[in-house]
């Protein structure tokens, strides 16, 4: 490899970790309304996973990645706001975050606050978006609401949790095993182990048989008919992730029989569809970084050559809060 080249992680087929390959080609060159960005850091994201192995299928071959912090390093015609060394950082959109250099639309970046690392940044905007759509636009938490967050040691799970306490709200977050419940004591009021306990009756007993009005939900088919019965009347079950495989079809009827409980699957894009939208969601999540709000733990670090490695550990459930991809 040499300096004029650019290295990225690209898969020819969906499949496990071993269709990752590292690859090098051409630095490319932005088109109109774009910039080149050298990238410093990137972040590793479940859906990262759903991609590489074709639960949410992509045109192959493909990059991966959906998020990352660079340097703008060329400007592409047309590009009016942004100029050559600005820090900024872009979560969602395009697939392809796993490489050194990468074009992206002006549209789709943000600035970072000079106070936030690269690695903050890169590793925690998508997450830190989802946690700041899921806790003030899907379900305006308030304060006194005692709320359910499944996955409370993991990358979003964790941000949501932190954001929900300063909000005033009384967090109920399950996890598995020993080692996140200590972890997760951190930024919940109860944590409960979902692998050992009924944990359904232990919401219940804590909310004195009443229920949450929110369940917060990233596991997806292990915890979502579960759920339902933690839920107070005309709760929101708020299914936000599938990290243990996605929810089935089930019996709408179920819903009333609860307590006429309503259902969302949302997903960060249909948040930060329009500029305005991004820039808000992304700046509400920055302030909270910086007004200590939000401390979000970055538990992993890795070498973009090592991103199969990354998947594995999210996949088998050894990663803590959120995880980082040095170019
Ligand atoms: N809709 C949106 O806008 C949006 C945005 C961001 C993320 N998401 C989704 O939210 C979920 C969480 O994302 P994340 O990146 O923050 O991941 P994460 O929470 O860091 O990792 C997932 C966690 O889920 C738990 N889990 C439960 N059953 C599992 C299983 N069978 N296999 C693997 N993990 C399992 C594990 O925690 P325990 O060991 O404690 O069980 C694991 O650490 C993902 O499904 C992701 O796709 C959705």
């Amino acid at each position: 490899m040499t300096a004029t080249q650019a290295t990225y992680i690209c898969i020819e087929q969906h499949g496990d970790e071993q269709q990752m390959q590292l690859q090098f080609g051409p630095i490319p060159s932005p088109g109109c309304g774009e910039v080149l960005l050298r990238q410093t850091a990137i972040g590793v994201n479940f859906i990262d996973t759903y991609h590489r192995s074709g639960l949410y299928p992509l045109a192959l071959p493909s990059g991966l990645g959906m998020e990352a912090c660079g340097l703008v390093e060329t400007l592409g015609a047309g590009v009016n706001d942004l100029k050559i060394g600005d820090r900024v950082a872009y979560a969602g959109g395009t697939v392809g975050a796993y490489t050194t250099h990468r074009i992206m639309p002006e549209s789709k970046l943000v600035l970072v606050p000079d106070s936030i690392p690269d690695n903050m940044a890169a590793a925690t905007l998508l997450r830190g978006m989802t946690a700041q759509y899921l806790l003030k636009q899907t379900f305006p938490v308030a304060a006194g609401q005692t709320i359910l967050v499944h996955a409370a040691a993991g990358g979003v799970g964790q941000i949501l949790c932190q954001w929900a306490q300063s909000l005033g709200a009384k967090v109920i977050g399950t996890v598995g095993g020993s080692s996140k419940m200590a972890l997760a004591q951190q930024w919940c009021d109860w944590v409960l182990d979902y692998n050992n306990t009924d944990w359904v009756a232990q919401v219940r007993e804590i909310t004195q048989q009443q229920g949450v009005p929110v369940v917060y939900d990233g596991v997806g088919a292990a915890t979502f008919l579960p759920s339902l019965d933690c839920l107070a009347p005309r709760g929101l079950m708020v299914s936000f992730g599938n990290a243990s495989g996605a929810v089935d079809a089930f019996n709408l009827g179920l819903l009333a029989s609860k307590g006429s409980l309503f259902v969302t699957r949302p997903t960060l894009g249909h948040y930060t569809s329009n500029r305005a939208a991004l820039l808000a969601c992304a700046n509400d999540y920055f302030a909270a970084l910086e007004a200590g709000l939000v401390k979000p733990e970055i538990g992993q670090r890795y070498a973009l050559s090592e991103a199969a490695q990354a998947h594995r550990d999210l996949a088998a459930r050894k990663t803590t809060g959120a995880t980082v991809l040095i170019p």
